[in-house]
């Protein structure tokens, strides 16, 4: 038996989780910092510093002992490197290294992304590969072959803007709430979405790429057209109109993101597929892949909401490939800002 402490810090939620051989998850802890930075419609990252500073401690505690054990109990300590903000990655990479150094443990290093795309696997151990993995958040929309376990080639990323931060954005344009995507999946419920047709965005070359600034920009002149621009922040309930702007928004940013992973799928010839990250939370975007796997014969599997938007299981999870691989990082080890996989 094995067990995995990992920490998560590298945006705006604090998260500690002990996961036991492989994806058995004893306790998940995650501190949201939503309060902190809703009133300026955005993270502001030297605030996620400090309340990350003021948060690891506690949290830490508190999933071990949500897992009944001690660090006497726990084996190694997995800890996000990269990519984020800064001073957040730090407060999570000094804790862990403390932590590792104090007790003779491995300290092992996971990227972020990976972490994102071992998040189905906690609840699916089963999975096989060849899979196509879709990683949909706040700051990353990238779509990855994976031939093998732990093994990623990208197959297409973001031009532009995130899935996850389009939501946001449209969000604050019409006055709806931060963060905007959990706002817009849930006004969208019951209104029309196929009052606006949307352009998609198609690349030039035969690149599968994804472009979401321009349909941000074709929102912002339509709402403008309306006379409807941050028209949410008028009264407690969004109109019909701005309801109705929103899930036609929320349909074209679904399709893209589903039809380019069937594209993938077809060209790659798997049938396999993992959705992760915060927008995989997204109901239209579930029930589109939902669809989408019986219509071409795929097996899609998207975790659970606590797991698809940040949290320290996964980091926990991805840390048991470094730990079988015999990859340890040193006491040396710093945060990356831009680490890529
Ligand atoms: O993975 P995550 O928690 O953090 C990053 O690594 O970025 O993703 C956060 C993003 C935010 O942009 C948020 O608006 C989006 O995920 N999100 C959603 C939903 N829940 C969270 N987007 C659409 N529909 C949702 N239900
Ligand atoms: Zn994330």
């Amino acid at each position: 038996m094995t067990r995995i402490l990992g920490i998560e810090t590298s945006c705006d939620e604090t998260a500690a989780a002990v996961v036991e051989d492989r994806g058995r998850v004893l306790s998940s802890v995650v501190a949201s910092q939503e309060d902190v930075h809703a009133k300026y419609g955005g993270i502001v990252p030297e605030l996620a510093s400090r309340r990350h500073v003021e948060a690891i401690g506690p949290v830490v505690t508190e999933a071990l002992e949500r897992a009944g054990t001690d660090l006497d109990g726990v084996d190694a300590v997995a800890v996000t490197q990269g990519p984020g903000l800064v001073g957040s990655l730090l407060v999570g990479v000094c804790a862990a290294k403390a932590i590792a150094w104090r007790r003779g443990l491995p300290l092992l290093a996971v990227n972020h992304l990976e972490g994102h795309i071992r998040s189905p696997f906690l609840e699916h151990p089963e999975i096989a590969f060849p899979a196509i993995a879709l990683v949909v958040s706040g700051g990353h929309t990238q779509l990855y072959l994976c031939p093998q376990e732990g093994v990623y080639r990208t197959l297409a990323r973001t031009r532009d803007d995130a899935a996850g931060e389009a939501f946001d954005k449209v969000a604050r344009l019409l006055g709806l709430g931060y963060p905007g995507g959990p706002e817009i999946d849930r006004v969208s419920e019951g209104a029309d979405e196929t009052a606006h047709d949307f352009p998609r965005a198609a690349m030039k070359d035969r690149s599968i790429d994804f472009s979401f600034s321009g349909l941000k920009t074709a929102v912002r002149r339509r709402a403008e057209s309306l006379g409807i621009a941050r028209a949410g922040a008028l009264d407690g309930e969004p109109s019909r109109q701005v309801r109705d702007l929103v899930a036609s928004f929320q349909r074209a940013v679904v399709d893209a993101l589903v039809e380019t992973t069937v594209l993938a799928c077809r060209r790659e010839a798997v049938r396999t597929v993992l959705v992760a990250g915060g927008v995989a939370c997204n109901r239209r975007l579930r029930a589109a892949f939902e669809d989408a796997a019986s219509r071409w014969g795929l097996s899609v599997f998207l975790p659970s909401p606590k797991y698809t938007t940040d949290n320290a299981a996964m980091i926990a999870g991805a840390g048991f490939l470094h730990l079988e691989r015999g990859e340890r990082a040193g006491l040396g080890l710093n945060a990356d800002p831009n680490l890529r996989l």
